[in-house]
């Protein structure tokens, strides 16, 4: 059967970068590799974390300009058959707010060579559903809980839900998604003083703790720096209820400094983000739900995948867009430079 002609004109992809070599991979000027790929699925949350977005949420993006589940799963044959992609994580907003997701794992688990599959959520309903998840294919996930105390988690995230959040850990540990890593935020004069508490706890469940300084990707533009708990004021924390020394294991592209506690072999991380980046070893390319390619959280351009797919794109263009996306990647952040603007979406909209 032949194609109807909609008279809509064939997609003409940008010639290749002189500069750029002959390679599939997602190669940068930088002599990096992209082999992490960073999905969200929704820019839509059952939380208000005060550090993401403002008590009202958010304009949610338009469904009919999201990628359909039929897209997501183009983009993901692209990224992992053409394109040297080997560990996908669905994110978003919050990603199990997708209907759909565990389809959309399945599809992924389904393509050779089957990649890594992890998740970031803040954990609200898994509980019921981290069984599923797990048997649609993903392996780990990172649960986001910045304190330990109800007044506090519901002042934090404007929402009382921190016992679902606690059981959806635990649900996650027993469906087998180990290790289950937490990720905190400490805001001042909020949960600044929970360090101590939040590694006892996730030592004491055999989670993986990792704290993440704040960085400027909040909705309201709010963030200053006087006010972001540093990586050196957590360990200083740490160090008096602790003793703490580096890990063995050899970091690689991750971007967590850890630290053996006690003696190990238990761990705790810090991603130091603002006062010791490390773009240098970053291995990541990211799509949003409505098909933006982004080279970086930071970035302040975009590469639209949804225009080229929906105009019939092959995956051989698909693979040759994201290809030049990636080759333009900046060297990294410039949060430590003068005239530093922060990028127009959120990190809502981005994922983590
Ligand atoms: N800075 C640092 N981490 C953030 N997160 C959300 N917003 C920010 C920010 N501005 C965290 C969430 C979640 C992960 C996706 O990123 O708490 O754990
Ligand atoms: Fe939702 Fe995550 Fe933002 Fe909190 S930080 S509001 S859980 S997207």
């Amino acid at each position: 059967m032949s194609a109807v002609d909609l008279g809509i004109p064939r997609l003409r992809v940008t010639a290749p970068s002189a500069d750029r070599p002959d390679s599939p991979l997602l190669l940068d000027r930088f002599g990096r590799v992209a082999t992490d790929l960073r999905v969200s699925l929704t820019d839509r949350c059952n939380l208000r974390c005060t550090y993401c977005m403002p008590a009202a949420g958010l304009d949610w993006m338009p469904r009919a300009e999201m990628l359909s589940d039929a897209e997501i799963g183009a983009v993901l044959r692209v990224a992992v058959r053409e394109l040297g992609v080997t560990s996908v994580r669905f994110t978003g907003g919050e990603p199990t707010l997708r209907k759909g997701i565990e389809q959309i794992i399945a599809d992924t688990a389904a393509l050779a060579p089957r990649p890594r599959i992890s998740m970031t959520t803040n954990a609200i309903g898994l509980a019921r559903r981290a069984a599923a998840l797990a048997d649609a294919g993903v392996d780990r996930i990172n649960v986001s809980l910045d304190t330990l105390r109800r007044d506090r988690f519901s002042e934090l995230t404007r929402r009382d839900r921190l016992e679902d959040v606690l059981a959806g850990l635990a649900a996650a540990r027993d469906a087998g998604l180990n290790p289950v890593k937490v990720n905190a935020v400490l805001v001042r004069g909020r949960n600044d003083d929970e360090a101590v508490p939040l590694l006892r706890y996730c030592l004491d469940n055999g989670y993986h703790l990792r704290f993440i300084e704040q960085m400027p990707l909040d909705a309201q533009h709010g963030w200053n720096r006087a006010d972001m708990v540093t990586a050196a004021e957590i360990l200083s924390q740490l160090r008096k209820a602790f003793d703490l020394t580096p890990s063995p294991t050899p970091r690689g592209a991750a971007p967590a400094e850890r630290w053996l506690v006690d003696g190990g072999p238990a761990e705790v991380g810090v991603i130091a983000s603002v006062t010791r980046p490390f773009c240098g070893d970053c291995d990541r390319t990211r799509l949003t739900a409505d098909g933006q390619l982004r080279s970086c959280l930071f970035s302040q351009t975009e590469t639209d995948l949804r225009g080229p797919l929906r105009a019939g794109a092959d995956d051989g263009e698909i693979a040759e867009l994201w290809r030049a996306a990636m080759w333009a990647k900046l060297a990294g952040h410039t949060i430590n430079e003068a005239g530093f603007a922060q990028p127009l979406r959120p990190m809502s909209a981005i994922g983590g």
